[in-house]
């Protein structure tokens, strides 16, 4: 799928680049589908809203060695729907995958997400360079009472900001200092909300500020996140690196395009 000069030009811009009716219908069932089945799984890589609440963070289902491995993930990462937009965006041939994830922003328990950059903690994985993009794809209906993401646009220019840890949530991970996040809503703001419908995606810059809210409707909200690095930018060795599932090392293998209706087939429904 080739994006045009003004939609490059607004990823640039913004941050961000939302891409409506990206999936069919067929394709979001074959992945919910699959992230029902591997939501029943107990493994390392499906992180929980507490010790025993409902999963809120799904990772590795596009590995084949993975316990979460899921061929229609698989196949996912590799459409020219997917990957050769990231390629263009990136203005690189050579990617691989960083991490794939599925959250599932449960119904209720479902918790929010604070303001961070992804490149907070990918720069802490070892990787150089914020050369990184994200596709967000949309398996339920999103909106603000439900807990879609929130953009800040522009944001991503000034670059990474040094992250502080924060466990205030049932995932922890490195966030923006509140003051800091305070004064760019001020400066980029008012945050836009991604409300999206299944099939619906978005491709965001890893130093884009984002955040959700809790979920405080009676339906769940899933989405798929792809995170794409360029094989060149790979991580340098550090010391306690990651799990693979969550810092990717198949940086010496560039994904390979394949036909775009391999996650169809990869499902066995065509
Ligand atoms: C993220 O920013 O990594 C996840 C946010 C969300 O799924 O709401
Ligand atoms: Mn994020």
């Amino acid at each position: 799928m080739r994006l045009t000069p003004a939609q490059l030009a607004a990823y640039d811009r913004d941050g961000f680049l939302e891409l409506p009716g990206l999936l069919d219908p067929g394709e979001v069932a074959v992945l919910r589908g699959e992230v029902d089945r591997v939501s029943q799984l107990q493994a390392e890589e499906v992180k929980r809203e507490g010790a025993d609440g409902p999963p809120k963070i799904m990772l590795g289902m596009h590995l084949a060695e993975s316990a979460t491995a899921s061929a229609a993930m698989q196949a996912l990462v590799r459409l020219p729907r997917t990957l050769d937009l990231a390629q263009q965006v990136l203005r690189e041939t050579d990617l691989y995958i960083h991490h794939t994830k599925c959250n599932l922003k449960a119904s209720i328990e479902g918790s929010a997400w604070p303001w961070h950059q992804d490149y907070g903690s990918w720069q802490l994985d070892g990787i150089r360079r914020p050369d990184m993009t994200t596709l967000m794809i949309s398996l339920d209906p999103a909106a603000e009472i439900n807990g879609c993401l929130y953009f800040l646009p522009g944001s991503h220019v000034e670059g990474r900001h040094d992250a502080v840890f924060d466990t205030s949530t049932a995932y922890h991970l490195y966030a923006v200092p509140h003051e800091v996040t305070r004064e760019r809503i001020r400066r980029y703001g008012p945050p836009v909300a991604i409300v999206s419908r299944p099939g619906d995606a978005v491709l965001f810059d890893c130093n884009l500020l984002h955040a959700s809210g809790h979920n405080l409707s009676a339906d769940d909200r899933w989405q798929v996140y792809l995170c794409y690095n360029t094989c060149a930018n790979r991580p340098e060795a550090i010391p306690n690196p990651r799990p693979a599932y969550v810092r990717g090392t198949d940086w010496h293998r560039p994904l390979q395009g394949i036909n775009d209706t391999a996650l169809m087939r990869a499902a066995g429904t065509d």
